[in-house]
């Protein structure tokens, strides 16, 4: 049975009108997707239940509020919090004090460190965490892996090579508008690669900043971290671990606990206010106090709202120890996959990375009209799917086993798609795409 997708369809073409890109989030793109039957809108969300603008409702196996809500949507322990603080006010003349409660909290969690500065976005907090990073080294030059989101600084690597950023999550970053005078100053090296490491730091003796996320798809070895640890110290560069993603999600806080690793600032974002925005820059004493002198100060990065939130979901990310949660569904999801796969012969990989699980179609140059028929074959079956699920505390086995028979009706799907070579004759809609792309309405 064929959905009603229409009006989530009519909304986006009002919306690349009135809006550049159609919104503000690649993510939330519905060409990321299945561009021409994805839902695109919600009304209302709840646990993992999403309905549309047409009142179709789906189960969200896809990006959760893309890695938001870790709780799963409309938290009712979370929401309460909100509502009860909402009566009390948002922002004031005066300070809150949740900000000192919360940074507290994450000095608590995050023994390393000696102070705590807040803002609302990923991006933001990363463009704040290599400010001080560079007051701190003296430096301007950041080598760098992973994506660490929009601002000039981080694509400022594009100025020497245009596809500098292909390599890192987002393919088809242009530079305009990014200062052409940034060029040099952001240098990519390749994640988990010891040797490409090391050729990149004895190519930039003159770095100051080394900038890294806590995991992605796979987790980094524990010789490449301290491949960066002793580089680090020797060229006394300060060590940036972005866990905007990766945060909350293996621990209390990042993946470096696990990995012993000693980053001097940690960054995160996204999970940690439950779906409300709130980020956090967390350093050590001394580079923490480099950042009383550059001038950073909004005023949006004292409102109260965010800083509850974050209170609130860290105490119910810890009381419950959600991660293990969240690594334990992801792990079912990846067996199930893999299962199917081999069940269907579909060839298939799956990362290590469970709260992010997330699998690669072997197809090569097939493999994103592979994907956009899988999206469009879920969404059929009542599922936001991709090929990578954001796992959340709403996420449970029963969820996830009549997921599964979804997936493996699907996978048939695609095994004989894959056999015939039928998948752009079976597609409903244009093919999904990974790259930065100009909409035009
Ligand atoms: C590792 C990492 N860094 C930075 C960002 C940017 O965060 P935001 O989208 O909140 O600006 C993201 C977003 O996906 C991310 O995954």
């Amino acid at each position: 049975m064929k959905k009603n997708l229409n009006s989530g369809q009519l909304m986006w073409q009002r919306a690349i009108k009135a809006i550049p890109g159609g919104n503000g989030l690649l993510s939330k793109r519905p060409d990321r997707y299945a561009p021409d039957i994805w839902p695109s809108y919600f009304s209302k969300s709840s646990g993992v239940e999403v309905i549309d603008l047409d009142g179709n409702k789906f189960i969200d196996m896809a990006q959760m509020g893309i890695g938001s809500a870790i709780l799963g949507y409309s938290n009712p322990e979370l929401i309460n919090a909100i509502t009860e603080m909402l009566k009390d006010g948002v922002n004031c003349t005066l300070n809150a004090p949740e900000e000192v409660l919360l940074a507290e909290k994450l000095l608590d969690l995050n023994p390393f460190a000696g102070g705590v500065r807040f803002a609302r976005s990923g991006g933001e907090a990363m463009a704040i965490a290599i400010r001080m990073a560079r007051a701190h080294s003296g430096r301007d030059k950041v080598i760098f892996s992973g994506y660490h989101g929009w601002c000039d600084w981080y694509l400022a690597t594009n100025l020497n090579k245009n596809d500098g950023l292909s390599e890192h999550l987002i393919p088809g970053l242009d530079t305009k508008g990014v200062p052409a005078g940034l060029i040099n100053t952001a240098i990519p090296f390749t994640y988990n690669d010891i040797e490409n490491f090391e050729t990149t730091i004895k190519n930039n003796p003159d770095a100051g900043v080394i900038c890294l996320e806590g995991a992605r798809y796979d987790f980094p070895s524990k010789e490449f971290l301290e491949a960066v640890s002793q580089l680090a110290k020797k060229y006394n560069m300060v060590i940036v671990s972005d866990e905007i993603t990766s945060g909350w999600r293996m621990t209390d806080g990042g993946v470096y606990k696990i990995n012993g690793f000693n980053p001097d600032i940690v960054v995160y974002a996204k999970a940690m206010g439950g779906g409300f925005a709130i980020s956090a820059i967390v350093g050590t004493e001394e580079v923490m106090n480099t950042s009383q002198d550059t001038f950073m100060s909004s005023t949006m990065w004292t409102e109260r709202v965010g800083f509850t939130a974050a209170l609130t979901t860290i105490n119910i990310l810890t009381r419950e120890k959600v991660w293990e949660h969240l690594i334990d569904m992801g792990d079912r999801i990846g067996k199930g996959w893999l299962k199917l796969s081999e069940k269907h012969g579909i060839d298939i990989s799956v990362t290590d990375f469970k709260p992010l699980i997330t699998m690669k179609f072997g197809y090569k140059e097939r493999n994103q009209a592979l994907a956009t028929l899988f999206i469009q074959e879920m969404l059929q079956r009542g599922y936001l799917a991709a090929t990578s699920v954001y796992l959340s505390y709403a996420h449970n086995k029963k969820i996830i086993d009549e997921y599964l028979i979804a997936v493996d009706e699907c996978f048939e799907i695609l095994s004989h798609s894959i056999a015939n070579n039928t998948e752009m004759e079976l597609l409903d809609s244009r093919v999904r795409s990974d790259s930065f792309n100009r909409i035009t309405p």
